[in-house]
C-alpha cells in the first residue's frame, strides 16, 4: 500500500454496511446471515483504505480474521486496553489502533497509508449514527460523511441492531445485484441455516 501524496484531494468519509429488511444489521453481537458475495464486495470496496469501527464490531470478527488485512484498523472505545503499546502517540493493540473519540479516529485515519480515496466507517449502529451526524470535520471532503455503500439483502431476519435511516437528502445509485446461492440466515436463536439470498449493492451520496 502506498501513501497518497500530500497535496492531493482530501479523502471522502464513507460508510459501508449490509442490511436486511427493516434495516437489521446485527443480532447478538454478530451478523444474522452469511453472504460470501457481500464479504467479497466489502473486502474489495474497503481494501487499501483505513477502516474505523466500534469496539463491539471489532469483537464481532473472529480473532483469526482481525485486524482486517490491507487496511489500517482503527477501533473506538471508551476504555483503551491497558496492554496497548504507545507508538507515535497512538495506542496499538492486537494489530489495531485504539482511540477514544471519533475526532481522534479520523485524525489517525487521515495520517494512515491508503491506496484509495476513502476513509471507511464500518460500524456498528452506534458509530454509523454518530458519524452521519457530524459536520465541519477537518480533512475530509465537505467536512462530513458524504457516501454510504449499502448491501440490501432481500430477507427478513431477527435483529437487535439497525442501520441508520438515510433521508431524502441522499441520492441512490444501484451498483449491482445478484442471488447468493451459498447464503445462510439466522433463526431466532441465531443459528444459521442455508438460504438463497437476493441482494443489491447500492451507493448513496449527498
Ligand atoms: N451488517 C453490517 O454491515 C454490520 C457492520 C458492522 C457491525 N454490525 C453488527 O453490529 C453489531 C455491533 O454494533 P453495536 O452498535 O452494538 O456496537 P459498535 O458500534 O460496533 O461498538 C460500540 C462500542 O464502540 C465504542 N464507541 C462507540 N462510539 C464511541 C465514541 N464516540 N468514543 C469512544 N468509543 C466509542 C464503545 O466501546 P466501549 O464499550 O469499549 O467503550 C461502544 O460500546 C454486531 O451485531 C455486528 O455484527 C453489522
Amino acid at each position: 500500500m502506498t501513501s497518497v501524496p500530500a497535496g492531493t484531494e482530501p479523502p471522502r468519509l464513507s460508510a459501508i454496511w449490509a442490511q436486511a429488511r427493516g434495516g437489521v444489521i446485527g443480532l447478538g453481537g454478530a451478523m444474522p446471515w452469511s453472504v460470501p458475495a457481500d464479504l467479497a464486495f466489502f473486502k474489495s470496496t474497503t481494501s487499501g483504505c483505513p477502516v474505523i469501527m466500534g469496539r463491539s464490531t471489532w469483537e464481532s470478527f473472529p480473532e483469526r480474521f482481525r485486524p482486517l488485512p490491507g487496511r489500517t484498523n482503527i477501533v473506538l472505545t471508551g476504555s483503551i486496553p491497558t496492554a496497548a503499546d504507545t507508538v507515535d502517540g497512538h495506542a496499538h493493540h492486537d494489530g489495531a489502533i485504539w482511540t477514544d473519540s471519533i475526532a481522534k479516529a479520523l485524525s489517525v485515519a487521515n495520517e494512515a497509508p491508503r491506496s484509495g480515496n476513502d476513509l471507511w466507517i464500518i460500524g456498528g449502529s452506534r458509530v454509523y449514527e454518530q458519524a452521519l451526524g457530524l459536520a465541519d470535520l477537518p480533512g475530509v471532503i465537505d467536512g462530513r460523511l458524504t457516501r454510504a455503500v449499502v448491501t440490501e439483502l432481500d430477507v427478513t431476519v431477527p435483529g437487535d441492531r439497525c442501520a441508520p435511516e438515510l433521508d431524502s437528502e441522499w441520492a441512490m445509485t444501484e451498483l449491482g445485484s445478484g442471488v447468493e446461492e451459498r447464503g445462510r440466515l439466522a433463526d431466532a436463536d441465531g443459528v444459521l441455516h442455508p438460504a438463497h439470498i437476493a441482494y443489491r449493492f447500492l451507493e448513496f451520496t449527498r
